[in-house]
């Protein structure tokens, strides 16, 4: 569960708002997808949420954790995918996977055998021995997503965590997204990808230059905009009055 309230962002104290009073609450069970043009603030609000970023007014709470008061309690609590897969070059894949399950105190047992099952589904087997500077693109965003599931979190932030990823590898992301929220646990991530966020998501957050526009199910988004005929229309329709 994650909830914001009144959050607000300035990068450049004279500019504007790069999100502007947003509130939401992600509840669990559910899949949550966040769209919205280049620079409408999708990622500003995952990094405001993860704490990478502070807000400069508004709380944002994850399972009723707060992110100012209890930090390192909330942050226990979620798996973090960014947007650029390119850190921790100079480490092999297996020794950040082992970074990563170390920081969070993960049982070496669970954690061997959650790197198995995530590297056959991921076909990164053999790639763990070599270091994350000679995987390709879609290769370091498979390792980051290792690296951030591997505490078990109950929610999963991820920004546009399926870009660069073959066909088997998005599949299978999109199914233990599935899985995720099946249990009964949270899963928000951005998308540019309209088709994807209609076949995977239950609900759907839409922002426009730092507000949000939409917020609820597909149906609802449909209900509203009987006259367009797919989200891609219903998104463009959105996007030109806002
Ligand atoms: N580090 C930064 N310094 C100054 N301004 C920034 C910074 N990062 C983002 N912004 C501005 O904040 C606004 C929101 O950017 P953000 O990266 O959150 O958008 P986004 O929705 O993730 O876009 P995209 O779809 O391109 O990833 C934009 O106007 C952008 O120029
Ligand atoms: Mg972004």
């Amino acid at each position: 569960m994650i909830s914001l309230r009144g959050v607000s962002k300035t990068y450049d104290k004279k500019g504007v708002r790069a999100v502007d009073n947003l509130n939401m609450d992600i509840a669990d069970g559910k899949i949550t997808g966040f769209i919205g043009p280049n620079g409408a603030g999708k990622t500003t609000t995952l990094k405001i949420i993860t704490g990478i970023l502070e807000p400069d007014e508004g709380t944002v709470t994850i399972d009723g954790l707060d992110m100012r008061t209890q930090p390192l309690e909330a942050k226990k609590r979620f798996g973090f995918v960014a947007d650029s897969p390119d850190s921790f070059l100079r480490l092999k894949g297996l020794e950040y996977l082992h970074f990563c399950a170390s920081i969070y105190g993960v049982d070496p047992a669970v954690e061997k055998s959650k790197i198995a099952d995530m590297a056959q589904r991921f076909d990164m087997q053999k790639a763990l021995s070599d270091k994350i500077s000679n995987y390709s693109h879609g290769m370091r965003q498979k390792i980051m997503v290792m690296g951030a599931l591997l505490h078990d979190p109950n929610v999963w932030i991820l920004d546009e965590p399926l870009t660069g990823l073959d066909p088997k590898a998005a599949f299978e992301l999109k199914e233990m997204m599935r899985e995720h929220a099946a249990a009964g646990r949270s899963v928000l991530f951005s998308t540019h990808v309209l088709e994807v966020a209609e076949k995977l998501c239950d609900q759907v957050i839409i922002i426009n230059k730092g507000r949000i526009i939409f917020l609820g199910t597909l149906d609802m988004l449909r209900e509203q905009y009987p006259a367009q005929e797919n989200l891609e229309d219903i998104f463009l329709e959105l996007i030109s009055h806002a």
